[in-house]
Order: C-alpha cells, then structure tokens, then sequence
C-alpha cells in the first residue's frame, strides 16, 4: 500500500505509543520459561513481536491472547518441546538471534527461517559465541546466513567479548547461558539497551554486573513467573517527537514512555539541536523506567552523532536524519555502519530518500552528512520493505511542500501498529489541543545541554 502525507498544521498535541518492541520480546521470552502463569499487559502486538510469540508456541508454550495488547504466557519451567516444522522468523532480527540462543540450550534440532531481507542479515556474530557455548549450528545461507539449523543442549558457560554493539547478540548468549553449565559472562564493545538484563532480574534471575560491564548470568535457573506492564516504545515514539521539534513551537507529549537511559539518548541529540525536551520519569517499580516526555519545537541546528552513543539510538537515526536535513547547517552521523545491515542498507535508503526531497547529503561509510536547512518537497520514496525507512519519510512528508507518498508502507506493521491512524491526526488533528506545558507544572528542570 502506498501512504500519503501532505503538510502538517501547528502540532500540539497529547498521545501514547504501542508498546516497547524490544520489551515484548524478551518479556514473553522469560515469561514462558518461568514457573507458571504471566500476564503481560501493552504487549506490542505487531509483526515481529507475533513471530516470537509464534516461535514460542511452536515449541510448546500457551499463550493466550485475551484482549488486544495483552498476551497470558504460561510457563513451562524452561520445558520446551521440539517444533514440528521450520520456525519462521519473518522480517525480525531479534526473533532469530534471541531464539537462537534460547535453542541452543535445547536437546532437540529446529530451524530457523526468514523473509528475504532477514536472510541476508549477520548471524555469524550469534552463531561464534553459541558455538563455544557447545550448540551445533549450522548456516544454510551462503554467508553465514539464515535458515539456522540450532542443535544445542550441554553448553557450558563462556567469558565472551562480544565484537559489535549489538543487544540482541549479547541477549542471545544470556539465554543460553541460563541453560549453560556455570556462569557465562559477556562484555560488549559499547553499551547496548540492557532490556534482556533487566527483564531477568525482573523474573528473579540471579544476574551479575561488574565495574567494568561485564554481565554474567548462572545456568539452571528457573524465571519466577509474574506479570509485568511494557512501556510506550521510545523509538516509535520518536517519529512524532522529531515531528513537534522540527517545527517551531510545536509542542507534544508522549506518556507511559518507557525511559530506560539505555534509550533515551536520542532525546539528548533533540536537545542538542535546540528542541526543549523534559522527561518525568513516573515509576520504575518494574525495573523499567517509564514516564512523560514533552518537547517543544524550535529552528533545529545540525550536530554530531557518533561514538558511544550511536548504539543507544541506532534505531532512531532514520528520523534524526529527516531532522538534520530540516535543521540550519550540518548534522553529521559517524559510527553507525550497523545502519548498513539493517532491515535494509538505510544509510543508502536515507540518502536516496532525501535526495529525492531535494536535501543535500553525502552518504559516508559509516553515515551520513546532511546539509540542511533544505526545502523539502513532496515526493514518491521508496520504504526498501523498511519500517523505520517508511515512518521517518512519512514523517519528512509533514514538512514537504505538496504530498509525499510512501512506497510499499505496509512494512510499518513490522512496528507499529497504529502508526497510520497517529500520522492523520497529526494532518488532521481533530482533538483537543494542550497549550500549556504539562510536565513544567510538575516543577522538573529541562534537561541538561
Ligand atoms: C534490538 C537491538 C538493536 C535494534 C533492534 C532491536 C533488540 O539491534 O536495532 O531494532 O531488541 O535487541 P542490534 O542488536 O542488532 O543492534
């Protein structure tokens, strides 16, 4: 299908966002290997998190579905049954890669399957370390590529290094280490969202962290079962917050957000640009922080994204992109050559896409440099099957003279559920508008320049 997005009127506005992606992920993950029954409320329930939940009942698991947004998983004390057939994967990463580690630690074969676009992603940086562990995988895919044949059991615990930044890897090697022999202990290059850490110990696995990082985690311990609440996802959330701080004056608030500092860094590259951002973090009683964040438009101004940071909002450099080609002068995004290897190449799809709009870019290596401010005009662009391609240029479309249509956006699904009906309220805002600052009432200091 294709979308349409003309330009939008002064935002001001309030609304949520579906659940956090990674969250469900791994929450349904740890939820059917504990002792009984959990209820997982704000489920996101869109195509990649349904793959996982599909996943795990292949292998075994009930998982109820009582009311949109809420999944029942009910644990089998980390008994999992061999599947029937291929587990299909379809279009998300994160199933295949936390699945492969959670098989390998299982007596029996499976296989793993994906559409064309995840078939051609890594998986060499999850097969290396679960093969020390002791799994046998074996890669069909010509360069160490999916479909993965996982035959696991009697791993035994490792100290591993893992090589890229990258959380699902390291998510990948913490749920094989609950099934490994001793303790396994990983340290990542560059800190990475830390949701399957914080997910264990919130099911009352003995987890570890040294100074350093390092994070280690005990075989044979079984997940307690409990009910947990999954926040607004950050990253969905973005889309609007970029669309409000690109424009001067506009002003939203995003609430029930999850704030996990291993995420929002992406409000502290808004605040750099000149957007006034504050964030309430309400409650954390769940390990996961969650909370309001109001934003405040203004005239952007370029910046630099690269080093440690990059990892922490790899998700979101899509839409930070649309901003720095409406923002005056340059943003450059350096280090971010994971981009490349993504849903699809979106360091190209980005610089392809702005092009198009008339933004002036140069496509580097490992980013991007964008010169800005440009006079966005409307036009047909390509979604490349990606969902964060598709959101970010519908989102350039709301600052486009004339209408832009986004290609093959269907793919949003992957996400976002919920994304269409969002972006026509933003053309066509209907509701009530909130003029005065939520969060200042509060009396919270903005966030530190
Ligand atoms: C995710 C980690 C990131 C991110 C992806 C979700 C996760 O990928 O881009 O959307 O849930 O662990 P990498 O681990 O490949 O960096």
């Amino acid at each position: 299908m294709e979308l349409r997005v003309k330009r939008a009127p002064h935002i001001d506005t309030e609304i949520t966002v579906p659940g956090d992606k990674s969250i469900s992920h791994r929450a349904a993950i740890i939820a059917a290997l504990s002792n009984g029954v959990c209820r997982l409320e704000g489920f996101l329930n869109a195509n990649d998190c349904m793959r996982t939940v599909e996943a795990l009942r292949a292998l075994g698991i009930r998982i109820d579905e009582p009311e949109p947004n809420t999944i029942v998983v009910h644990g089998k004390k980390r008994v999992l049954s061999p599947p029937a057939g291929d587990i299909d994967c379809g279009n998300s990463a994160t199933t295949m890669r936390l699945m492969a580690g959670l098989l390998a630690g299982q007596k029996f074969e499976s296989r793993l399957i994906g559409d064309s676009s995840l078939s051609k992603r890594p998986m060499e940086r999850v097969i290396t370390p679960l093969r020390q562990m002791g799994a046998t995988i074996v890669a069909e895919g010509s360069e160490q590529t999916a479909p993965l044949r996982v035959h696991g059991g009697s791993l035994q615990g490792i100290k591993y290094e893992i090589p890229v930044a990258s959380a699902q890897v390291k998510g990948a090697i913490l749920l094989a280490g609950l099934f490994a022999k001793g303790k396994t202990i990983v340290t990542e290059v560059g800190s990475t969202r830390n949701h399957t850490e914080l997910m264990l110990r919130y099911f009352f696995v003995r987890t570890t962290r040294t100074e350093n990082g390092a994070i280690g985690i005990f075989g044979d311990q079984i997940p307690e079962s409990r009910d947990f609440r999954i926040p607004g996802d950050l990253s969905s959330a973005t889309y609007w917050l970029t669309a409000a701080a690109v424009q001067p004056g506009g002003h939203l608030l995003v609430r029930n957000l999850g704030l996990n500092p291993t995420r929002t860094p992406v409000l502290g590259v808004l605040v750099r640009m000149g957007a006034q951002v504050r964030e309430a973090v309400e409650n954390v009683d769940q390990l996961e922080p969650r909370g309001i964040v109001e934003i405040t438009g203004a005239m952007l101004k370029g910046t630099v994204i690269q080093g440690k940071e990059v990892a922490q909002l790899i998700d979101e450099l899509p839409v930070l992109a649309v901003a720095g080609a409406l923002a005056s002068g340059t943003t450059i995004i350096r280090h971010a050559q994971e981009l490349r290897v993504k849903e699809t190449d979106r360091i190209a799809a980005i610089a392809h896409n702005l092009r198009v709009m008339g933004a002036q870019v140069i496509e580097l290596n490992d980013g991007l440099e964008i010169h800005g401010p440009a006079p966005l005009r409307g036009a047909r662009v390509p979604s490349f099957g990606d969902h964060r391609i598709a959101m970010a240029f519908a989102i350039a479309g709301l600052f486009a003279d004339g209408e832009t249509t986004v290609q093959d956006a269907e793919c949003v699904e992957i996400s976002y559920p919920g994304f269409f009906k969002t972006i026509e309220e933003f053309v066509n805002p209907k509701r009530a508008q909130v003029s005065t600052p939520v969060i200042g009432s509060l009396s919270l200091a903005p966030m530190e320049e």
